[in-house]
């Protein structure tokens, strides 16, 4: 058995009294020939190894460079140093593979984040990365703790699909057929009965509407998977591939989905403060440091770690998107002409303005409601006002919108003639129409865009940087 190693991090914990231990990692520095900093991606924080001079063969030692894997063999014992309470003294180290020290791209000094994400596949190996990961890892367990206490089922929706369940139109095709002499109809239009599904497919933009099958049977389910869009959108929120959490339930109506989302917003964000702490610790000053270099009135009031506390310690604002139209008309930002994008009632809030109703005037996450429903998705349930639809999108500092949710449309009237105002194909969706047909109830539901939830948590700025291979316009490197 060749694993018989020992875990940084349960180490770090016990007290040294000699024990003997069995290493394996990667040299972050040595130095003075003595002294190794080795790190196994448990933790941020590496072990001191202390090879005692003359012990060990100059050739060997001439082969702990930067980032030269090894197994160590040693005693734990009680450092002498400063900076650390315990180091392994070593009896015994072999080099597991070498490491080019000259041709490492990562020296031990700041990298950039752009140049890192051009470093993809060996960025995990930086202290922020590993925490961004690490973190990434206790959401995603976080989700399933989460759902599964309440009794939800995880129901996995399909990658591919034939349906727009946005029907916003940025879908990637799917397709078997060869795109430089496709089989076509007499009119000239592409034969897809002849494609591998027999008809047009795509990769899903979202699980929802499988979700609503589940949810009108199981009563509460969740979808956790990859979603996609075409959209071409170079910003640093948005991806072509990302993760989505789609909850649906049956028999709740638009509180009750608000009151669901703010409840697991604040879980997730417990149980990575819980589980995380020294990651998080080490983000917090890595992002008070990188704000150093922003102007004093762009530089954050809190610190990550504040941040987060203070998300958990109060409730969401809640207000209609009426009402948020009204307060950034009467905005000093609108008096003062600072937005770049009309305000008017009817028009799709943009990212200046949730950001201005969350970071200026409220000063902390918003959840709003009832939009103009011809802003949104076809399946939102109608309100009586005949305007709005029972929307609800969270928005969040430094973020912006992080969820997008809302009761559903039951009644299978009204979602009939919704769909043929905004041309929604109803005889393609038969299936989706039966769970108004047999049984309807009200139910509702919401979309968490995961690696905005990532960003939020860890403090990083670029969505890029939470994901490990990002997938966006003109970049699918890795
Ligand atoms: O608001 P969206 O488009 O809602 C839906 O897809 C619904 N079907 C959800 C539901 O009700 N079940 O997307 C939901 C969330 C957004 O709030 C955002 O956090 C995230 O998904 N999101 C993206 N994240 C990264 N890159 C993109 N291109 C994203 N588009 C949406
Ligand atoms: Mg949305």
């Amino acid at each position: 058995m060749f694993n018989k190693r020992t875990k940084i991090k349960d180490l770090l914990s016990w007290t040294p009294d000699g024990q003997e231990v069995t290493v394996m990692g990667w040299v972050r520095s040595f130095r003075n020939n003595q002294f190794i900093a080795l790190n196994d991606g448990s933790t941020n924080q590496n072990l001191q190894v202390f090879a005692e001079l003359g012990k060990f063969d100059d050739q060997l030692l001439k082969r702990f460079t930067t980032s030269a894997s090894l197994k160590i063999q040693g005693h734990l014992v009680a450092s002498l140093g400063k900076g650390q309470v315990m180091e392994l003294k070593a009896d015994h180290i072999e080099v597991l593979g070498d490491s080019d020290g000259e041709a490492y791209p990562l020296q031990p000094k700041k990298h950039s984040l752009e140049f890192l994400r051009e470093i993809a596949h060996l960025r995990f190996r930086t202290n922020t990365f590993s925490s961004v990961f690490r973190i990434r890892h206790s959401l995603a367990f976080a989700v399933h703790q989460f759902f599964n206490d309440k009794g939800f089922v995880y129901l996995h929706t399909p990658i591919i699909t034939a349906s727009d369940a946005e029907g916003a139109g940025e879908m990637f095709r799917v397709t078997t057929l060869p795109f430089d002499n496709p089989p076509r109809n007499e009119d000239g239009t592409v034969n897809f009965t002849e494609d591998f599904f027999g008809k047009s497919t795509n990769l899903t933009v979202s699980g929802q509407l499988e979700g609503e099958l589940g949810a009108t049977a199981l009563g509460e389910i969740y979808t956790f998977g990859p979603t996609f869009r075409a959209e071409n959108s170079n910003t640093s929120r948005h991806l072509a591939e990302f993760w989505m959490i789609e909850p649906e339930m049956a028999f709740f109506d638009l509180e009750d989905n608000m009151n669901l989302a703010e409840e697991f917003i604040h879980y997730l964000i417990s149980y990575v403060m819980k589980n995380n702490p020294q990651d998080l610790e080490f983000l917090s000053q890595r992002l008070t440091e990188e704000e150093k270099q922003l102007p004093q009135d762009k530089r954050s009031e809190m610190t990550l770690l504040e941040k987060l506390a203070f998300v958990n310690d109060n409730v969401f604002e809640r207000i209609t998107y009426t009402e948020a139209v009204d307060i950034l008309l009467n905005s000093p930002a609108y008096k003062k002409k600072k937005f770049q994008y009309e305000v008017k009632w009817g028009i799709d809030l943009q990212s200046e303005h949730e950001r201005y109703l969350v970071e200026k005037h409220f000063k902390k996450p918003v959840i709003v409601t009832n939009y103009p429903k011809d802003i949104k998705a076809f399946y939102m349930r109608q309100n009586d006002d005949g305007k709005t639809v029972a929307a609800m999108d969270i928005l969040a500092p430094g973020i912006g919108e992080i969820v997008g949710g809302s009761q559903r449309e039951e009644r299978m009237d009204k979602l009939v003639e919704r769909m043929e105002q905004m041309h929604v194909p109803a005889d393609e969706l038969w299936w989706y129409l039966d769970t108004r047909r047999f049984g309807t109830v009200p139910h509702a539901g919401f979309g968490l865009g995961f690696e905005r939830m990532v960003q939020f948590v860890t403090g990083m700025t670029n969505i890029r940087d939470v994901i490990a291979f990002p997938r966006a316009p003109k970049q699918a490197e890795f």
